[in-house]
């Protein structure tokens, strides 16, 4: 019997991760394949509570290492609780957000060294690595409207565009990287196209 398949979904906020997983869930289910979606941060009971110290506002002392450590601990738990057993029984993983993740956001984004993070991305997974990453690249600002729910972004929130800047670039410049696994889409087009562009780019697996 054939193994699952890992496939990863990466993008800014807005990009249309969430939407576009569901949708491909609901196409992999109406055919039969056994599928299980599932998230980083927060994946697992354990995970959950680390979210909760990662997204808390009083921890806004925490240094950038301790972030790095905390996600890395989630996604240890994440493999090993959620992501290898499903696969190993032959279940297709839908997962929203991955690896690059952590390069993209604390590596582009906050200026950690890339190699450190690869590093300890690679502890944590015990290097598992997806078959394919599904990149929904979008123009940062039609991100944020989305995420605004089409308000626009007042100042502090233009601020942080130059941030979600650097990170579409560190997504671009991961996939450039390692274009075996990297599928890289548009995501500022309608959800049906969105879609039917991921089941096309996705049809060799
Ligand atoms: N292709 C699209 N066109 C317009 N709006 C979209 C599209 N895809 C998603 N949205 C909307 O944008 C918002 C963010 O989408 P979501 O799937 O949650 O993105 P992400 O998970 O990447 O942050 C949601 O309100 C969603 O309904
Ligand atoms: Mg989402």
């Amino acid at each position: 019997m054939l193994a699952g398949k890992f496939i990863v979904f990466e993008g800014i906020d807005g990009a249309g991760k969430t939407t576009q997983m569901q949708l491909l869930a609901e196409f992999l289910h109406n055919n039969d394949i056994p599928v299980l979606c599932t998230r980083e941060p927060g994946g697992t009971q354990i995970g959950g509570r680390l979210r909760e110290v990662l997204l808390d506002r009083s921890c806004h002392n925490m240094s950038h290492r301790t972030e790095a450590f905390l996600y890395a601990a989630d996604r240890a738990q994440h493999v090993a609780e959620i992501v290898r057993p499903a696969l190993n029984s032959g279940v297709t993983v839908l997962c929203d957000r991955f690896i690059y993740s952590t390069v993209a956001y604390q590596g582009w984004g906050r200026g950690m060294e890339i190699a450190l993070l690869q590093q300890i991305n690679e502890l944590a997974t015990d290097g598992l690595l997806p078959d394919a990453v599904v990149l929904l690249d979008i123009p940062v600002l039609v991100g944020l409207r989305r995420v605004l729910k089409h308000r626009s972004p007042d100042r502090l929130e233009v601020e942080q565009q130059a941030f979600f800047q650097r990170v579409r670039e560190g997504y671009l410049e991961q996939a450039a990287r390692l274009p075996k696994i990297f599928r890289v889409l548009r995501g500022d087009g309608a959800v049906e196209m969105v879609h039917r562009n991921i089941l096309k780019t996705l049809s060799d697996l």
